[in-house]
């Protein structure tokens, strides 16, 4: 086999994603914390000490990061530290988190820092959370609260991350808070952050004319479970323009395209700059009368894949291709804000890496606008209502003692990081059992 070696463009950012809930600890003001305790996730699993970032653990995690060859960083800011109730701005959280981004820079990484991402203030939540259209300009009070605190450090920013899944895992299916199972607060929530995401776009670019600012979506490809059958495909479509396409085509166009309505928001016209990609699995759908919440199309993996260790993601490293592929509609610069898989042992993160890594890379190819790739995640961390069952990290955490122990991947991530390139050797090493598939003859 002939030896060769994938490069990546000059500048191209590696690095890894983070959120704030799932990192810091010790978050006892937004309403996951409340869900915790109240007992809807895992029993026994709460957030808790996390990995400890806001006890200063984030030096030890952003040297390694550094070390792997990272130079770009992707995490998130916790609203309800720093606005605790609705009169009050705590600097020294604001205080923390310009530590954090400048220990980001003293180390050669670029911050990325999302303003939402999930969790929202306990009295957001009491005033009825994103279902409250005021709750749009209370979240640009504290967007321009952060960026007036932060720009010296931050230039790139996300609005809110998966506005997709929060809407509908809290509204539609239940398993986020407030667990609710309503279309129709669904879509008013979708429209609220919708307005959030452009109050902010506005708001950040007013004190920072240098700005990138987008909004994160979570990209799942929906196939028509059947291809003969068109009721699958109707189904696969509708779902696939009301989950994939519905913000970043608002945030271009300002139209937003429920299924049987269009709504316009004249000031979400052309708010980003470039689109977050969140693509870890891709699904199928098949047409049923009974899935009435998905819109008629029942979601599931096919028989054939091979799933994670939790049943998670079945993984499909073309359905990477796809995403970006589909990116491109929307006209601005595209970066792979998140993509990992569970995976306590490292049996399949290895070759799961390298695959995605090598679709990002065949885009490129034809030129396609893709910026950067960000990891989830750095260290094992806080999964949602999955609490500690699943492991994303490229670091193993024991959250008992807060002791790290490297996966395999750590240490191939960090040769592609450095390298900005994957090579014949790195499969080789690690998922041999590919290499004959990506560099055949
Ligand atoms: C994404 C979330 C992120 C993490 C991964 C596994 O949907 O944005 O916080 O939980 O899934």
């Amino acid at each position: 086999m002939a030896q060769a070696t994938f490069k990546f463009p000059k500048d191209f950012m590696w690095g890894t994603a983070t959120a704030s809930h799932q990192v810091e600890g010790r978050n006892t003001n937004n309403n996951w914390y409340q869900w915790e305790q109240e007992g809807h996730i895992i029993p026994g699993h709460t957030c808790g000490l996390a990995c400890d970032w806001w006890g200063g653990r984030w030096r030890e995690d952003f040297d390694r990061a550094a070390e792997g060859g990272q130079n770009a960083h992707r995490l998130s800011l916790e609203w309800s530290r720093i606005q605790p109730t609705p009169d009050r701005w705590d600097e020294d959280a604001l205080d923390y988190y310009r530590q954090v981004v400048r220990g980001l820079h003293e180390r050669g990484m670029r911050p990325m820092v999302t303003l939402h991402h999930f969790t929202d203030p306990l009295w957001i939540t009491e005033q009825g959370g994103w279902e409250n259209e005021k709750t749009v300009g209370h979240f640009q009070a504290y967007v321009e609260k952060v960026v007036t605190a932060l720009k010296e450090y931050v230039t790139f920013w996300c609005t809110i991350n998966e506005p997709n899944v929060y809407a509908t895992m809290g509204y539609l299916m239940g398993d986020f808070p407030p667990g609710k199972g309503d279309l129709g607060s669904a879509f008013q929530v979708m429209t609220n952050l919708l307005k959030g995401h452009a109050a902010a776009y506005h708001a950040i670019h007013k004190i920072q004319a240098e700005a990138e600012v987008g909004l994160v979506v979570n990209y799942r490809g929906m196939v028509p479970h059947r291809a003969w059958f068109p009721l699958d495909k109707l189904v696969a479509g509708l779902q696939s323009r009301t989950y994939n396409d519905f913000f970043p085509h608002a945030a271009t166009t300002g139209k937003l395209k429920f299924p049987f309505k269009t709504l316009t928001v004249s000031e979400a016209q052309k708010t980003q700059d470039f689109l977050g990609i969140n693509y870890y699995t891709q699904d199928r759908v098949s047409f049923s009368l009974l899935a009435v919440k998905e819109l008629f199309g029942k979601r599931f993996f096919d028989p054939q894949d091979e799933v994670s260790e939790t049943g998670f993601i079945a993984n499909h490293p073309s359905g990477m291709y796809d995403a970006i592929k589909w990116g491109r509609q929307f006209n601005v610069p595209l970066i792979v804000t998140e993509n990992g898989v569970e995976d306590s042992t490292g049996k399949l993160r290895p070759r799961y890496l390298i695959e995605h890594i090598h679709q990002i890379w065949r885009g490129l190819n034809h030129n396609w606008p893709v910026k950067g790739y960000f990891h989830w995640s750095l260290v094992d961390n806080f999964e949602w209502e999955r609490g500690w069952t699943q492991r994303f990290g490229l670091w193993e955490l024991d959250i008992e003692t807060q002791t790290r122990t490297p996966r395999p991947s750590a240490e191939l991530y960090a040769e592609i990081c450095q390298n900005n390139a994957l090579s014949s050797q790195m499969v080789e090493e690690y998922a041999p059992e590919v290499l004959e598939k990506l560099f055949p003859g």
